[in-house]
């Protein structure tokens, strides 16, 4: 738990919106309908950002798929990039959204899905019409092995084999996801060129940023040698990932030459920045700190954020929260800007992950430790995984491999708006996509409003503070480890201005007996009282209770463990 160091780098000179700001994801199927289809829309999106902006306070929304798709993956599958999904709207709606989001002082990211088309795309219908249309190289195929099989033992995500038959020309087309979702070539200088330009056009839209799916899976060995299987499998991958989970990954996937494209990427972002900064935040998993680090780029070069999701896969647990936080503040490149993420349309919901009591303490972690925070829709009123029966099932991934628990129709059901029918998602008389939450009554947002209370309240509060608090947004971060052990403790600080967080994992009260140097205020504490309570000497911390406290300006800073 030991950490030396006091991590600071704050940004340079003045901090940009995606360095102090917290982003919000919108899954945009689920957050609100206004046409009656039982789907979310942009129209939806418009209808709620006094909510967001105002209400809940955040700074930046990112926005899921909205292209035209078959819906095969829910929009991760697309058959037009430039254009909307007329489900969602039309390009004049997105521009309103966009000039209504900026008016409201909220940035907007939106997805890039650079790794695979869907099988509809005009592209893959040109590449697999025959060996020798142009477009032919701009996916990968390749002969079967001599027994007819595979021509590798690479895997699809969401099961099976990574290559599909097509009988058209009689070769195997690769897909990382669905057979739906082909894999692009990014080694074909033809697919980099026009991918660069769909984000051009987002760009020129106007368009503050990108998410960028599965970041790392564009480059691959060019030889594509088999993946060799995972001697020490993490059991956390394998019971979310199943079979993929099993293959060390070191051939289909982060190929060193990723590195060049995201550098093109940046330049090309950054020839947009100079008016309206520009950033993207490339979704990427790897175990490895120093590797995931390194898409930052040697000279941060490269992604603006490479999203952390290191939270989301490890025990709830004081000690390796603590230690994973101290970890990933060192393998951070000097200057680089953290993120934290702890939930996201792809995983569990955190109020499922560690309980409602906890959801409290986690909001409090999110939102106070260094580094741009991403708050997934929902998680704002404590919303749970959502039971679906099978009959219900939309995603793909749970029909492929059904009753397994790799289905994320759970974490993705609609947002809760109010007590009316439908919780306010869609019209009383029709029947959204996936169920509500069973605790619809007592959870939506109205609900909470009127609560002081509520888990609404306390997120509002948290942003609020963190908004007006620059030592919580973009002040440094020490570990304080003086503390019992089922506690986490650390300072924020920026100049004068001081904040320790004192997080009580324990379902027991615990004492902490702060320096006498200390004196503080009680900013806010996630069970919603003792607000501008003074605190001195011995702090009584209740069971699975957050403070923030202020230290009073001046008060000396006690040494960080093993300073
Ligand atoms: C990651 C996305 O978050 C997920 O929802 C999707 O299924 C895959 N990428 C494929 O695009
Ligand atoms: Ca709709």
């Amino acid at each position: 738990m030991a950490s030396p160091t006091q991590q600071s780098h704050p940004p340079d000179n003045q901090p940009l919106w995606w360095q102090y700001g917290v982003v919000y994801q919108i899954y945009i199927r689920s957050f609100q309908d206004t046409n009656g289809d039982g789907l979310g829309d942009l129209g939806g999106i418009i209808q709620r950002l006094d909510y967001i902006s105002d209400t809940l306070g955040v700074d930046a929304i990112w926005i899921t798929p909205f292209y035209p798709s078959p819906m095969v993956d829910f929009g991760y599958d697309i058959s037009d990039y430039t254009d909307v999904d007329p489900r969602f709207g039309d390009l004049v709606t997105f521009k309103w959204l966009l000039d209504e989001a900026h008016r409201h002082g909220l940035k907007v990211i939106v997805d890039y899905v650079p790794n695979h088309t869907s099988s509809e795309h005009p592209w893959f219908k040109e590449s697999r019409s025959s060996c020798d249309n142009p477009r032919r190289n701009w996916y990968t195929w390749r002969d079967p092995q001599a027994d007819g099989s595979p021509p590798n033992n690479w895997l699809s995500v969401f099961g099976g084999s990574a290559w599909t038959w097509d009988a058209t020309t009689a070769q195997y087309y690769l897909h990382s996801f669905h057979r739906e979702q082909p894999d692009l070539n990014w080694r074909n200088p033809a697919v980099q060129a026009a991918m660069f330009d769909v984000a051009r056009f987002w760009l020129e839209l106007g368009v503050d940023g990108f998410r960028i799916d599965v970041a790392l899976l564009i480059m691959k060995d060019p030889e594509l040698r088999d993946n060799p299987p995972d001697p020490d499998p993490e059991p956390v991958w394998v019971r979310t990932m199943g079979p993929w989970a099993l293959q060390l990954h070191v051939h289909d996937l982060a190929h060193p030459d990723v590195h060049r494209v995201y550098r093109e990427f940046r330049q090309l972002l950054d020839s947009y920045s100079a008016t309206q900064p520009r950033m993207s935040v490339g979704e990427l998993h790897d175990r490895d700190l120093s590797m995931w680090a390194s898409y930052y780029g040697q000279r941060l070069d490269e992604l603006h954020m490479p999203f952390n999701f290191h939270l989301l896969g490890v025990e709830w647990n004081t000690t390796i929260i603590q230690r994973l936080v101290d970890a990933v503040e060192a393998a951070l490149p000097e200057r680089a800007w953290p993120n934290w993420v702890l939930g996201n349309h792809d995983q569990s919901r955190i109020a499922s992950r560690v309980g409602a009591e906890h959801a409290r303490l986690a909001m409090m972690l999110l939102l106070t430790l260094r580094g741009t925070p991403t708050l997934y829709y929902g998680d704002e009123l404590g919303m749970p995984d959502v039971l679906i029966a099978p009959e219900d099932a939309q995603d793909p991934w749970e029909r492929n491999a059904p009753g397994q628990g790799f289905g994320r129709d759970p974490e993705r059901t609609p947002m809760l708006w109010d007590a009316g029918p439908n919780a306010g998602f869609c019209p009383p008389d029709t029947r959204p996509w996936l169920p509500l939450a069973p605790q619809a009554e007592r959870l939506n947002v109205a609900a909470q409003l009127a609560d002081p209370h509520s888990m609404l309240t306390l997120t509002r509060r948290l942003l609020q503070l963190r908004r007006t608090t620059p030592a919580l947004s973009i002040g440094s971060y020490r570990a304080w480890n003086e503390v019992p052990d089922d506690c986490v403790v650390y300072v924020r600080s920026d100049g004068a201005e001081q904040y320790v967080i004192i997080l009580n994992f324990a379902y027991e009260e615990r004492q902490i007996e702060l320096p006498s140097c200390w004196r503080g205020v009680i900013r806010i504490s996630t069970c919603g009282d003792r607000h501008d309570e003074d605190v001195r000497g011995t702090l009584r911390i209740r069971r699975s209770e957050g403070v923030i406290l202020g230290l009073a300006v001046g008060a000396d800073q006690p040494e960080a463990d093993g300073a």
